[in-house]
């Protein structure tokens, strides 16, 4: 029997995005998106144009630029609708995914007001009918909608069945089943799609699609499940990155279907070897590290460190791997650049990694590359990403390190200087501290008469070898939200400035725009 189709919708630039500290810049997005067209996915979800202006431009430029079906989130209402629409105005291939609540925790935890009805009974055909209309004015757009009915995992199956039933008579080409709070087991879960096959008179008039949250560990397990059960699309996310514990893993369902066609009759169109660049490209912008024993991306995927495990894997491979790290595009050998790498070998590299450079970027990138380069002799893809990361930062900055002094050392009370660039303006301010980050973070703060509450701080080294750079990455609070923010030097005292001033930035950019950007807005309705 011929293999059964399995569409991939990307959600890393949606659903991804909302990953605790992760916010990506217009810049950042359009570049992931690219390459998620190079990893060629079905279909590409690029925001949620109503929540920011500066997701609704993310969405009109992804549209605008890159080759595939881009969707964009509104919630079922005309207002939301109106702005997918207008934000995928200039994508030739477009999708409007709208949806509304059915559970009844959801039901009657966000829609308790009055006007929604009295009774549980009464929200629940408000909600039916809103969504029926939300289809029916999203259709007016474009032919390709889809439907979701949030926290279906929790929801009763014959509210389900109803809701799904009238989305597709009333237009919708794609349902979604989310299993929004990762409640569900795989049998229960399998069970829900068989279930919605069996019930929905027109469910063949749509495609059914999942999308699992990862809160119990199970949420490719339970996409798995589903496409058993007749799922054919899976909502996805590069690295498992999502709201709270993640979606399901994009290259963990590709791979699984790859590996074990054996068992599983079924197939993606996604080009599997450009997996590994993707993973890292998301992960240097967003900041959110791939912890070592991530399934497929993880350093230590492939990693034989036991003499047994070693000697049997050079005597056979298949002895203890089940794919090879080519096959999800891990380069066999290193490639190293130097100093003498000149701009036309820098630019073949970056494009190979995934980067889409002009003229000027590239001039930018490698001149930061022969400084780094003067630095350290050997020049590695992961520093070629750091570098791309920063030269990216740097188109949205507000404020910018001119110039840092510390003097720290045994018995010494560690002070530091800054000069920061703001705008034609420097400000030069000094401050002492715990250490010298804190010497550095206070007299940041002082510069810019402001002050935030540390979140988190992580440095790593990007590299092997003692003048490796050195990546911080600082989580910041302050007006009620959280901001993430890189730096890389390979003085890593300088990259904790330069990661403070980041998250500084995006803070910044944050609250320059709408009211309607407040994130706690948002999250009412999600
Ligand atoms: O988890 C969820 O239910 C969602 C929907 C908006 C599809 O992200
Ligand atoms: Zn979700």
């Amino acid at each position: 029997m011929e293999p059964t189709r399995i569409l991939i919708f990307d959600t890393t630039l949606r659903d991804g995005e909302q990953s605790p500290g992760a916010s990506l810049n217009v810049h950042e997005k359009l570049e992931i998106a690219h390459q998620l067209a190079k990893l060629n996915v079905d279909i590409i979800e690029a925001g949620f144009p109503i929540s920011s202006p500066a997701q609704f431009e993310a969405v009109r430029r992804i549209a605008e630029e890159v080759n595939c079906i881009i969707a964009a989130l509104a919630r079922a209402n005309e207002k939301d609708i109106k702005a997918a629409a207008d934000a995928l105005l200039p994508a030739p291939r477009k999708r409007i995914h709208t949806f509304a609540s059915t559970s009844d925790y959801h039901i009657l935890g966000k829609f308790g007001h009055e006007k929604y009805g009295r009774s549980l009974e009464e929200k629940r055909k408000t909600i039916l009918k809103m969504s029926i209309d939300a289809v029916t004015y999203a259709k007016t757009f474009t032919d390709d909608v889809e439907f979701s009915a949030e926290d279906a995992g929790r929801t009763d199956i014959g509210y389900l069945s109803e809701v799904i039933e009238a989305a597709i008579e009333a237009g919708a080409t794609t349902v979604n089943i989310p299993d929004t709070t990762g409640y569900t087991l795989p049998f229960e879960f399998g069970n829900k799609i068989a279930e919605l096959k069996k019930r929905v008179k027109n469910i063949d008039k749509a495609i059914i699609s999942v999308h699992c949250h990862n809160d119990l560990g199970l949420a490719v397990a339970n996409s798995l499940s589903a496409i058993l059960n007749g799922a054919r699309q899976v909502e996805c996310t590069i690295n498992g990155i999502g709201e709270r514990a993640g979606n399901a893993s994009l290259e963990e369902i590709v791979m699984i279907l790859n590996v074990r066609k054996d068992l599983l009759n079924y197939y993606t169109n996604i080009n599997t070897r450009e997996i590994y660049n993707t993973s890292k490209m998301v992960s240097a912008f967003t900041g959110l590290l791939v912890q070592r024993n991530k399934a497929i991306v993880g350093e230590n995927a492939f990693a034989h460190e036991s003499g047994i495990h070693q000697d049997g894997v050079l005597k056979n491979r298949e002895t203890y791997e089940i794919m090879t790290p080519e096959s999800v595009g891990i380069p066999k050998n290193k490639i190293v650049l130097g100093r003498h790498s000149g701009r036309h070998g820098l630019k073949v590299r970056l494009q190979e990694l995934g980067y889409t450079v002009n003229d000027e970027e590239l001039q930018k990138v490698y001149d930061a590359f022969i400084e780094l380069a003067d630095k350290k002799k050997e020049v590695f893809d992961d520093d070629l990403r750091m570098l791309m990361g920063d030269e990216i930062q740097k188109r949205e900055e507000i404020y910018e390190l001119d110039y840092l002094h510390v003097n720290a050392g045994t018995n010494l009370v560690p002070n530091a200087v800054v000069r920061i660039k703001v705008g034609d303006k420097i400000i030069e301010e000094s401050a002492t501290g715990d250490g010298p980050v804190d010497a550095v973070f206070n007299s940041i703060e002082r510069a810019l008469s402001i002050k935030s509450e540390l979140e988190s701080y992580q440095v790593r080294s990007v590299t092997a070898g003692r003048e490796a750079m050195g990546e911080v990455i600082v989580r910041i609070r302050s007006g009620g939200k959280s901001f993430t923010g890189r730096g890389i030097s390979t003085d890593i005292i300088e990259a904790s400035a330069k990661s403070y001033l980041n998250a500084l930035n995006q803070k910044e950019l944050y609250f320059k725009e709408e009211p309607l950007n407040k994130k706690e807005q948002i999250s009412e309705v999600i």
